[in-house]
């Protein structure tokens, strides 16, 4: 009787199992491809009645990238450094219970809009748009309940001998945080056998509207969240930033960083002038393109892991904010102080405030047109 019941429990965990593994909506796989990339997908939780799930990407080196289609978070990307030893080089939790206690946005897809819109508002023609208010006066990140905040749906796994994917789709509804515009977005995340990340967001409207698309990786390359950033040197090809006022917002102003402690044409390590900026690094790097597709922008690397992080846009702009609001209030998953510095973000973007600023690049997205973004982030660790 005992066994009996034991096989019957056994059984319909297996059901369920099976169940939740079949929600995902999987492309076939070519027939040639090869063991080493691989997707595994398990069940995490459950948020607004919908169920949460956590993938992990492996590639052929081992290393494993793990994103869950709650806010579409990379909650790890676990790397090897220069003496073997893998940790994860991203900020990130467990659980999806730390998450749902609201981190600043660790990992996350930011949307509709990355950064700030001064006043939570904005005009497309002659109609005035108005957001919510999340960050004093401004509108930060999509408002209260972002695209870091719900369910993403609809997956899909791509393997190809090199590489897998899994792409994430959501709908945003018109209206939806004050943004016009029924917002059918997918984000695809790509592993490949290189050890590069790279993300393509795609969307389309039924009205117009604006869109900026980024993902909230925290970057700590040593791996240990216990240690700051402020000894990671970083070089950005840009030769202008948007300087901001007290809340954030660009004044307007290209501003040249020659002569500045902005200008990281050359690596410096992030600490060696960060006392000069007040608050911290929180700026918007005008990328200085020299072509229109893909292109490297800005490296990151420490000499402690020996770790390297390139990134790879066809974005404008990239945020580099670097960690100055973290406080040591949220605590790692092993109960790790996340403390001030502890981690920095390169968001690639469209600038802050786009809309209200006509001298900008525009992030209007009209009905008939395609959002398409790709960015890549590519670790190599040398000795
Ligand atoms: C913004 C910061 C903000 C942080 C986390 C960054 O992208 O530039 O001002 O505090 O995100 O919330």
């Amino acid at each position: 009787m005992k066994i009996l019941r034991q096989l019957l429990i056994v059984t319909s965990m297996a059901t369920i199992f099976t169940a939740a593994c079949n929600t995902a909506e999987e492309k076939t796989e070519p027939a040639n491809a090869a063991p080493e990339a691989q997707m595994k997908q398990e069940k995490w939780g459950t948020v607004d009645g919908k169920d949460v799930y956590l993938y992990t990407l492996t590639n052929k080196s081992g290393a494993t990238i793990k994103i869950t289609n709650y806010g579409g978070i990379v909650t790890s990307w676990v790397t090897p450094d220069k003496n073997g030893k893998s940790t994860s080089i991203v900020l990130g939790f467990d659980s999806l219970s730390g998450y749902l206690a609201k981190p600043p946005y660790f990992g996350a897809i930011i949307g509709r809009y990355g950064n700030r819109i001064a006043k939570g508002s904005f005009k497309i023609d002659t109609t005035t748009y108005t957001l919510a208010k999340n960050n004093g006066v401004n509108h930060l990140h999509g408002g209260d309940k972002g695209f870091d905040k719900v369910v993403w749906h609809g997956l899909t796994k791509k393997s190809s001998p090199s590489s897998t994917s899994i792409t994430l789709h959501y709908v945003s509804l018109d209206g939806e945080e004050g943004y016009p515009g029924n917002l059918k977005v997918d984000v695809t995340y790509t592993l490949t056998d290189e050890n590069e990340l790279s993300i393509e967001y795609s969307a389309e409207t039924d009205k117009p509207t604006v869109v900026n698309l980024t993902n909230h990786s925290y970057f700590n390359l040593t791996g240990d969240p216990s240690k700051t950033i402020l000894d990671h040197s970083l070089q950005v090809n840009a030769d202008k930033y948007t300087p901001v006022d007290k809340g954030l917002i660009p004044t307007g102003e290209l501003k040249e960083v020659k002569g500045t402690a902005f200008d990281f044409l050359q690596p410096h390590t992030i600490g060696e002038r960060i006392a000069s900026v007040e608050g911290g690094y929180d700026h918007n790097f005008v990328l200085t393109r020299k072509e229109k597709g893909l292109e490297l922008v800005a490296t990151l690397s420490d000499s402690i892991s020996g770790r390297k992080l390139e990134v790879f846009t066809e974005e404008p702009g990239l945020q580099f904010y670097s960690g100055n609001f973290l406080d040591g209030t949220i605590k790692t998953s092993n109960g790790t102080a996340i403390n001030k510095y502890a981690a920095l973000c390169l968001e690639t973007q469209h600038f802050p405030d786009a809309p209200n600023q006509p001298a900008f690049p525009s992030t209007l997205l009209k009905p008939g047109e395609k959002y398409h973004t790709i960015t890549k982030y590519k670790v190599s660790v040398s000795k």
